[in-house]
Order: C-alpha cells, then sequence, then structure tokens
C-alpha cells in the first residue's frame, strides 16, 4: 500500500462490523492485462452495533458498476474504501463489477501472473485489491466461484472448495465453478489458473472418508514432489492422531509458485507454496531444505484447523494462529524424528532460531508483545516474535498442564469455537478450563503477560548448599527490560523445568517421591525454591528443553558447566552447556578487548564430545558450531559487530587446528554408502562431515597445506547429492580458498536452469565470512549479473538479506558502504514490492545499539530512507519505528 501517511490502528479500537457477508458468488474472466471480476453478496446489517454506512474496502480496482438489488445505488470513494451511505436495512443483493492488472501486479499481493499463470495472495489484506470487500477475517462467508479463461494457456482453474461443473465456452475457454461449503474469511480466498500438472494421491483417513490430494506444479518439475506429497500425507496422519483432527475436505489442494513473498499460505483447500519451501529432489535440495519443506506442509496443512475452522477475529490476534500453529509443526517435526536424541536435534535448531532471529527483533526498534497493541501496516507484523515466541508461549502452556491436558484444552478449544473468529483471551480460557487448579489456572491472569509484554525476560538464578542442613537453595530473580512503548514491565509467569546433578552427574532426587526432574514455577520478581536431603554442592540444570522464552544467567563456573555437557540428561541442556562454554570465552575477550584464545580444557571437551561414541552424529553438529554472531551480539550492550566476527573467526580457527585429526577422522567416519534418504540420522552425518570438511579446509589456508582443498574440491565434483555438493562449496568459498572461484563457475554452469539451486548460488557468497571487504564487494558486483532481479522475491532475498540480514561482518563497514547499498536496494524493491523491502528494512532494528562510527552512519542512512516522500507505509513504518 502507498498513501502518504497511513493511521495507526489500535487493538483496543476493535469494533464488530456494522453488515456481515453470509455469501458470495465470485467471477473472474481471466487475462492477464485486464481480468474483470463480478462479485455478488448477500448482505446483512449486524443489529448488535450503531446503524452506519457500508464501508466496503478496495485498492487498485477499476470499479464498473455497483447494484443493490439489481439497481443502480449511489456512492462515494473515500480512500481506499467505497461508501454507500444508505443501505437498506433489511438483508439485500450486492453486485459489484471491477476490472484489475494481474500483471502489472508486481507487489504479489491479491491476483497476480507468475509464469504465465494467475495466482493469489489475500492474507492478510489482498482481497481488498480483487474486489471491494469487507475484507477483515471476522467477516466469514461461504464462496462460490466461477472462473473463465483461455483453455490452451490456462488448462486447470482452481479454487477452494470442490469442483462443482466446468465446461467449454466460445473462442477457446473454458470454465470451472468451484464451491466452498466452509465459511471463510476473505483473507483464506484463493484462485489458481494455469498449465500446471499435478502429482496426486487417494487416501483413506482413520475415520473412513477418502480423499483426494493434488500437488500441483509446473511441467518439469513433477519429480520434485514426491517429498511434499509424502509430508502431506504424515501430517494428516499425525493431526487425526496426536490431536483427533481430521481432513474436512474431499479434495486438499497444494500449489507451487515461484513468486512469492513468504513460505506458503493456508487458503482452504488450496494451499500456495513458494516452490523453495515445496519442491525437493536430493540433486538439487539439501537435507536442510528436506526438512523446511516437511514442516511448511504441515504448518500450512495443520492450518485447517487452527487458522481456518477457527480464525482470527482480527490481526491482532496473529499469534492466536500462528504461533499454535507454528508449535504445532515443531511438535510434528520432533515426533517424526522419533529418537530423543533426535528430538532434542529439532529443539536445539528451533531454539538457535528464536535466538538468532527473535531475540534481536524482542531488543530492537520493532519489538513488539506476541499481540501488538498498534500497527500501522499488518505485514509488518508476521514476525518471528508472533510466530516464533508465540510458539514458545504455546508451548508454555503445554509444560504448566501436562501433554494430556493440553490436549484436552485444545479439544475444548474445538468444541467451543469451531467455525467462529476468535482472540487469544479465548485459547487462554480454553486450556484454563480444561485443566481446573493447574498451575497455569491458578495463574491465567499473570500468565497472558506472555500476550501483552515485549523484551525477553532476564531470569538469574543463584544457589546455596547448606552442608549442616543437608538443604539447597535456589534462588531464582526475573526482570524484562524496557522495550519501545513499555518502560515498565510486571513479572512473568515462567515455567522452569530443571533437575540436580551431583559433581560426577548422577542426577539426584528432588523430593521424596525419588523425582529427579520438577517444573518450577517463577511469578515473583524474586522467589526461593529449597531441596531437602541434598548432601553435597549440586549442579543444578535449569531452563530444560528450554522451557521457557527468557535469557538464563545460572552463573555456573567452567567446572560446573562441564559437568553439565558430560552427564545430563536432558540433551537440550547437554548442548547448553557446551555452547555457554565458548560464549563465555568469546564475551570475555570481547569485553577485555583482547584477542580470543581458547582453553585446553575447552578444547578438550569438545574433543570429548566429537570423539563421544555413543552421541548423534547430528549433535555432535550442533555442539561443535559456536554460537551465531547474531546471539553474541544479543550479549552486549554495544555492538561492534568486526570485533565479534573477528573473535569468531579466532575461535573457529584454533578449533580446526587443535582438533585437525579429530576433524579428519569424524570426516571418514560419517560417510553414507548407498542412495540418498533425508531420515535424521543420514542428514546428521552429512552435517558432520560438512562440518569436518569445512573445518579441515580452514585449517589448511592456514597452514597452507593443498590436500584438504584439493579433496573437497574432488567432492564438489564428484556427490551425487545437494548437501554433500553445497557442503564441499561451501567449504571452499568459506575458507577463502583459491579452488572456491572455479567451483562456484562450475556450479552455476551446471544449475543455471535452476533458480531455487542458483538463489543457493547468490545467498552463499553473499554469506561467506567477510575478509578485507572481499564479501562485500562481490556481492555488490553480483547485483549486476544477468541472472539478478529484484522482481524476484527469493532471488532478491538471496543476495540483499543475506548481505544485509545475515553477514554482519560484511554489512557493517567503518566506509558506511554497507548503508548505502542498504538505502539504494531498499529504495528500489519498494517501488516494485513494499511488503518485500520492508523486510529488507529491517536490517537497520538495530542500530542504535552500535559501536561507533557504525551507530553514527547507520542512523543517517535510515534517515534518508525516511526522508523520501514517497515510500510505502509498509517501509514507513519501519524506518519510523527505528528513528523513534
Ligand atoms: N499465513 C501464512 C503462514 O504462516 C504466512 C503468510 C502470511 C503468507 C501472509 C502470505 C502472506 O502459513
Ligand atoms: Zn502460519
Amino acid at each position: 500500500m502507498r498513501e502518504g501517511t497511513a493511521p495507526l490502528i489500535q487493538r483496543l479500537d476493535y469494533q464488530q462490523p456494522p453488515f456481515w457477508i453470509r455469501k458470495v458468488d465470485l467471477s473472474f474472466d481471466l487475462d492477464p492485462a485486464k481480468t474483470l471480476v463480478t462479485s455478488k453478496m448477500q448482505v446483512e446489517r449486524n443489529r448488535a452495533v450503531p446503524h452506519g454506512p457500508l464501508r466496503l474496502h478496495g485498492e487498485e480496482l477499476n470499479l464498473l458498476r455497483a447494484l443493490i438489488n439489481g439497481a443502480g445505488v449511489s456512492f462515494r470513494q473515500e480512500g481506499h474504501e467505497l461508501v454507500i451511505d444508505n443501505p437498506p436495512d433489511d438483508d439485500f443483493a450486492l453486485e459489484i463489477r471491477n476490472t484489475i492488472a494481474p500483471e502489472k501486479n508486481t507487489a504479489l499481493s491479491g491476483l497476480y501472473t507468475s509464469g504465465g499463470s494467475f495466482f493469489t495472495q489475500c492474507e492478510a489484506e489482498g482481497f481488498r485489491r480483487i474486489t471491494y470487500f469487507l475484507d477483515r477475517p471476522d467477516v466469514m462467508a461461504v464462496y462460490t466461484v466461477t472462473l473463465r479463461a483461455d483453455a490452451a494457456k490456462y488448462p486447470v482453474l482452481l479454487s477452494n472448495g470442490n469442483l462443482t461443473s466446468s465446461g467449454t465456452l466460445e473462442n477457446g475457454r473454458h470454465f470451472a465453478v468451484w464451491n466452498d461449503p466452509f465459511p471463510k474469511p476473505s483473507y483464506l480466498f484463493a484462485v489458481v489458473a494455469g498449465d500446471l500438472v499435478a502429482r496426486e494421491q487417494r487416501v483413506r483417513t482413520r475415520a473412513g472418508k477418502d480423499h483426494l490430494l493434488q500437488v500441483y506444479v509446473r511441467r518439469g518439475d513433477l519429480e520434485k514432489t514426491e517429498h511434499a506429497m509424502n509430508s502431506l500425507i504424515a501430517s494428516i496422519v499425525w493431526d487425526e492422531a496426536r490431536f483427533g483432527l481430521p481432513l474436512d475436505l474431499e479434495r486438499f489442494m497444494v500449489v507451487g509458485v515461484s513468486d512469492f513473498n513468504m513460505g506458503a499460505m493456508e487458503n482452504k483447500g488450496l494451499n500456495i507454496f513458494n516452490t523453495s519451501a515445496l519442491l525437493a529432489s536430493p540433486a538439487t535440495a539439501t537435507d536442510a531444505d528436506f526438512a523446511r519443506i516437511e514442516s511448511i506442509v504441515a504448518h500450512e496443512y495443520f492450518h485447517n484447523w487452527t487458522g481456518n475452522r477457527v480464525t482470527c477475529r482480527d490481526w491482532f490476534q496473529l499469534s492466536l494462529k500462528e504461533g499454535l500453529t507454528v508449535f504445532r509443526d515443531q511438535e510434528f517435526s520432533m515426533d517424526m524424528a522419533g529418537t530423543s536424541s533426535a528430538r532434542a536435534v529439532c529443539r536445539i535448531q528451533d531454539v538457535r532460531q528464536l535466538r538468532a532471529l527473535q531475540f534481536p527483533e524482542d531488543s530492537g526498534a520493532m519489538a513488539h508483545p506476541v499481540r501488538p497493541d498498534s500497527y500501522s501496516e499488518i505485514n509488518n507484523f508476521y514476525t518471528a516474535t508472533v510466530y516464533e515466541k508465540g510458539s514458545e508461549v504455546v508451548r508454555m502452556y503445554q509444560t504448566l498442564v501436562g501433554r494430556k491436558g493440553f490436549e484436552a484444552g485444545m479439544k475444548l478449544y474445538f468444541e467451543r469455537h469451531d467455525g467462529q473468529a476468535v482472540t487469544c483471551d479465548d485459547f487462554a480460557a480454553a486450556i484454563a478450563d480444561a485443566n481446573p487448579g493447574s498451575a497455569l489456572a491458578t495463574r491465567l491472569d499473570a500468565f497472558k503477560r506472555w500476550y501483552a509484554q515485549a523484551g525477553t525476560p532476564r531470569v538469574k538464578a543463584h544457589g546455596e548448599h547448606d552442608a549442616a542442613a543437608r538443604t539447597y537453595t535456589l534462588r531464582l530473580a526475573q526482570h524484562t527490560p524496557a522495550t519501545p512503548g513499555q518502560s515498565d514491565k510486571l513479572p512473568q509467569v515462567i515455567p522452569v523445568v530443571m533437575g540436580l546433578l551431583d559433581r560426577h552427574g548422577a542426577a539426584l532426587a528432588l523430593n521424596a517421591n525419588g523425582d529427579t526432574e520438577t517444573v518450577l514455577v517463577l511469578d515473583q520478581a524474586e522467589q526461593t525454591f529449597v531441596f531437602e536431603d541434598i548432601d553435597s554442592e549440586p549442579v543444578p540444570s535449569l531452563l530444560r528443553g528450554f522451557s521457557a522464552p527468557v535469557v538464563l544467567d545460572d552463573g555456573l563456573s567452567d567446572a560446573a558447566l562441564l559437568v553439565l555437557m558430560r552427564h545430563d540428561n536432558d540433551p537440550f541442556n547437554r548442548w547448553e552447556a557446551g555452547q555457554r562454554l565458548a560464549l563465555n570465552r568469546i564475551l570475555h575477550a570481547l569485553r577485555a578487548g583482547q584477542p580470543l584464545q581458547l582453553s585446553p580444557v575447552f578444547i578438550d571437551a569438545m574433543r570429548g564430545l566429537l570423539n563421544h561414541p555413543e552421541l548423534d552424529a547430528a549433535f555432535k553438529e550442533l555442539a561443535l558450531t559456536l554460537p551465531g554472531e547474531a546471539y553474541i551480539a544479543e550479549q552486549l550492550d554495544v555492538v561492534d559487530p568486526q570485533a565479534i566476527h573477528a573473535a569468531v573467526m579466532a575461535a573457529q580457527q584454533q578449533l580446526a587446528g587443535a582438533l585437525r585429526d579429530d576433524w579428519a577422522a569424524a570426516f571418514e567416519a560419517n560417510q553414507i554408502a548407498g542412495g540418498y534418504t533425508p531420515d535424521p540420522v543420514s542428514s546428521g552425518k552429512r552435517a558432520l562431515a560438512n562440518l569436518a570438511l569445512s573445518m579441515l579446509v580452514l585449517d589448511a589456508q592456514a597452514t597452507g597445506d593443498t590436500v584438504w582443498p584439493g579433496k573437497a574440491y574432488q567432492r564438489f565434483k564428484d556427490a551425487s547429492n545437494m548437501t554433500d555438493r553445497l557442503g564441499a562449496l561451501a567449504a571452499l568459498v568459506n575458507a577463502g580458498a583459491e579452488l572456491a572461484a572455479p567451483a562456484l563457475e562450475r556450479f552455476h554452469a551446471l544449475f543455471k536452469d535452476d533458480a531455487l539451486v542458483i538463489d543457493k548460488w547468490f545467498a552463499l557468497q553473499a554469506r561467506a565470512p567477510e575478509s578485507e571487504g572481499r564479501v562485500f564487494a562481490r556481492a555488490k558486483a553480483l547485483t549486476k549479473h544477468a541472472d539478478f532481479t529484484l522482481k524476484n522475491p527469493n532471488r532478491a532475498r538471496s543476495l540483499l538479506a543475506s548481505l544485509c540480514m545475515f553477514n554482519p561482518a560484511a554489512f557493517h563497514r567503518a566506509d558506511a558502504g554497507g548503508y548505502v547499498f542498504w538505502a539504494e536496494q531498499v529504495l528500489a524493491v519498494d517501488a516494485i514490492n513494499p511488503q518485500l523491502a520492508s523486510r529488507i528494512a529491517r536490517a537497520m532494528d538495530r542500530w542504535a545499539v552500535l559501536a561507533e562510527p557504525y551507530r553514527s552512519a547507520a542512523r543517517e542512512a535510515v534517515a534518508r530512507v525516511a526522508a523520501k516522500p514517497d515510500l510505502s507505509t509498509d517501509v514507513r513504518e519501519i524506518v519510523e519505528r527505528a528513528l523513534a
């Protein structure tokens, strides 16, 4: 959306709509240049609110006519609204006719063309770019959709629900009529028309119903849909088994599109996917891609209940569907992974993601609660806070009421609210009411502060052992830092899953029942918990499984961390202890302004992990990967991206050299014979082998050895799957090896016709560790590459987001070159696609914590962008919040 000033929309201003639209008959005469849309709506007054005019939303529409009960009606256009001042009191039929220009729609919101086909994207407010409507999620209607188009160019015509008729028309055109029996908000509406092919599968569910599953893609991509189809089938089975939620449609369709702003969209019965979240083959997709596809296919499918059957009353409630659905897809991925170690690997990856993306968001200019209080552009609030922190909030419900209790709560939620548009309060009430007397129900109001307060709480722990009394007293204190617009915070309800170990690593009984694990509920600013019959000073293992989205300072010594790293039976905390050991060293060096020197104790501990006979390769890979630069920055009050990068590079170099022989052994030990499967065991081995290879090439660069770079190049050439090929290429590129250039060239030549692989090629170069400005210069030059375009979001992000958001040392330059580049690109993208531009604009969220000279230069660049008069409301909101 583009206009001068956009109003700030406030959560507390919510009012029911003055009218309901119960039924819609939509018809489309599809043409890329000019599509005719006819909408016949059945409208009724909402008697619960005062009489008023009918105001319909509409943007970029060319209105042809408006009729009420078949007769012309007077109306006026006011900004982005069509106002009918005197509609009838009784129910009436409203007919709107308008045209739109899909091929000119580069914002990819509403109806647009991609690769010669038509697609829609209506969440959050895209439907108003198709026709005039009450485009808000609490207005739910039954849709019947007629599509008419050229039969040769657009043989496939799809919309939500069931196909009720189809046939041929004059002039080589044809038609299809679709009906969706479930009332839905306009944001779940979808249309697809084009020359597509489908992989099909018929399934019979537990309930004995037959369903047709279809995955539609461009001709030529069909072989890359097998994994998505398998993921869909697994999701259907899981949701029925775990939550008793069946598939409610005879037909469930998934469609891939190359131009898409997000990962995927849960339109009722017709999910639309970014091809990057759908297509996979061993030769073109990595293990990480396979895992991501499985989780996004599941996510969109799970929305069918959490989002579609029960939807959001207003957009402030977005986390009602997104936090809950992320939680569900995370649980699904863990259940699919199987073993407890593979589950822990999933959990660690999710937490790493949260810390890398959500924690910085929560301490920057865009910090907002899981349920925001105001926005000017809702698209800016599809954030890590709403999604990932929202999921952690749902996880805390489960921790507080138990798994069975949570399932009972979900059941009650659907009993109460199926078919309704509701709020986060309704969800909280259902979970609490199903668990009376629980740790949740007795503190529900305080627990709900998780929806209201932004910022990551800090929890400080201090333990004291009393040898004479044989007691251990644990004092926990919490504090949530101030965030924009919220200076004072109340205590949060924080479930702390914990155990105690003796100094040999044995689990201690925490109570008379002999339990070795318990949940402490911290709900005051400060609280103490006393454990009896503790003979000697124990090592506390706190926040197991990352039981709450907080930063924990437990003040543990290296010796205590080593006990946890070797013996904790909570695999998450084992990993965490290793990360803390590394983090402590890096932070110490940064704070002291000294070069980083890893200690022999740390090196030995890492060696012990790498050579451990029982631990899984996937776990080892996570444990031996140093904390990310963004997470390290989070721990510091003043951030010098160059100093952080130097410290991490030094740590990596030392780890590479000190464990040289161990890396070589790990590389050899984790080779896989036989064909490719993306299962957790094989992908863990590939991950560890790739880490080992990158360490070996890095070390070789330092010592002048040429054997490992040569081996890496050979492996790159001979690889039989993308994980190994990209891993070897990354080892060369990230180490700055001479063989990187020919390898990159060869990779491009091999995959020049596969856009998703070329995206990886751009991203790898833009994310490479900076060294003397070479990476920045290369990334800038790549914007002139023949394959680069700002029009395709995947391609634009592969270069711009990689450089500006995920490569701090290349981006934050003393000469401010990164900021100048950022400003140019944000403005260029904004003219094409505001949603995409505002994502990239967020690279400057945390300018205020930067050290000089970065801080002043960054602020200046943001101010220069903010000074442009015709910014989209999307980008304007981001830069103005940054400057506030
Ligand atoms: N609702 C989608 C999801 O999370 C995300 C999305 C939002 C897609 C807005 C497109 C536009 O599954
Ligand atoms: Zn979602």
